[in-house]
């Protein structure tokens, strides 16, 4: 995936944020899947940033600035409000000690993206838009996740997305906002979610699907003579041009010299 992504962000001259989700990934420990991220990002020709997705360990998170992530996500969404703030501005001080960039989440994102599961957006909390502000002037994150309707994984039947809400909270606070479960919508639902204020959106499941149906067309298509580099060559090749297309749709093509990560140590 970070090859064909990579590949495909320089192709479209867009800039690019490489998740690590440990629980996606729960057999690649930190300390080797970041600093894979880590030099991938620092070697392409168009920004690349990486993150902790969905940080939730203290030691997690210390462990990906160490492994020299530009930023990472604390996700204190299912707990108590003020737990959640808390311990983003713990999260705060050391982030901004070592020149982290910090994402926090607000309101509660149902779904998951690890099994074939549908999910409702009513099994969500929508951000409250007046909590959001004060989250934000309190724990100082950089970018904040909020939930409008957007779920993990697999959407259960038409998503229902309040972008009334994005606008609010747009208007409100002066940080990027974040769509997670940004996968799975109709190629018309994205323009508008972007003109109402989202500058990140995490895709994945839409993407590892599809990868996962090309990985049946190979091995049929090869047969007994299937082996391993080959479907990690044709698999690169399936990432780029599903990224491009991800690229294209959500306005971030041609967009490269917008953005301007910033490496520790480099
Ligand atoms: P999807 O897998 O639903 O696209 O969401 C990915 C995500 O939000 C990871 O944080």
């Amino acid at each position: 995936m970070v090859v064909g992504t990579i590949r495909a962000a320089e192709e479209r001259y867009a800039p690019l944020i490489l998740c690590f989700n440990e629980a996606i990934t729960p057999t690649v420990p930190i300390a080797l899947g970041m600093p894979l991220l880590v030099n991938a990002a620092r070697f392409a020709n168009v920004p690349v940033a990486t993150i902790l997705d969905h940080g939730t360990e203290f030691d997690s998170i210390v462990q990906a600035i160490y492994y020299g992530s530009s930023s990472v996500m604390f996700d204190g969404s299912i707990l108590p409000y003020e737990e959640n703030v808390r311990i983003t501005q713990e999260l705060r001080k050391i982030t901004r000690a070592v020149g982290v960039s910090l994402e926090a989440e607000l309101g509660s994102i149902g779904g998951t993206v690890l099994e074939y599961k549908e999910t409702d957006s009513i099994e969500s909390v929508f951000t409250d838009p007046d909590l959001a502000v004060d989250f934000v002037k309190r724990t100082e994150v950089d970018m904040l996740a909020i939930s409008f309707g957007n779920v993990h994984g697999v959407y259960k039947g038409e998503p229902s997305l309040d972008l009334g809400r994005i606008q609010e909270i747009f208007s409100l606070v002066d940080v990027p906002l974040v769509m997670h479960g940004g996968s799975g919508l109709s190629d018309e639902d994205y323009p508008g979610i972007v003109a109402s204020g989202i500058s990140k959106i995490n895709y994945y499941t839409a993407m590892a699907r599809g990868a996962g149906r090309e990985i049946r067309r190979i091995a049929a298509e090869q047969g007994e003579h299937l082996i391993y580099h080959t479907l990690i060559a044709r698999g690169i090749d399936f990432f780029d041009e599903d990224t491009k297309r991800v690229l294209d749709l959500l306005g971030a093509s041609g967009k490269a010299d917008r953005a301007f990560p910033v490496f520790i140590g480099s």
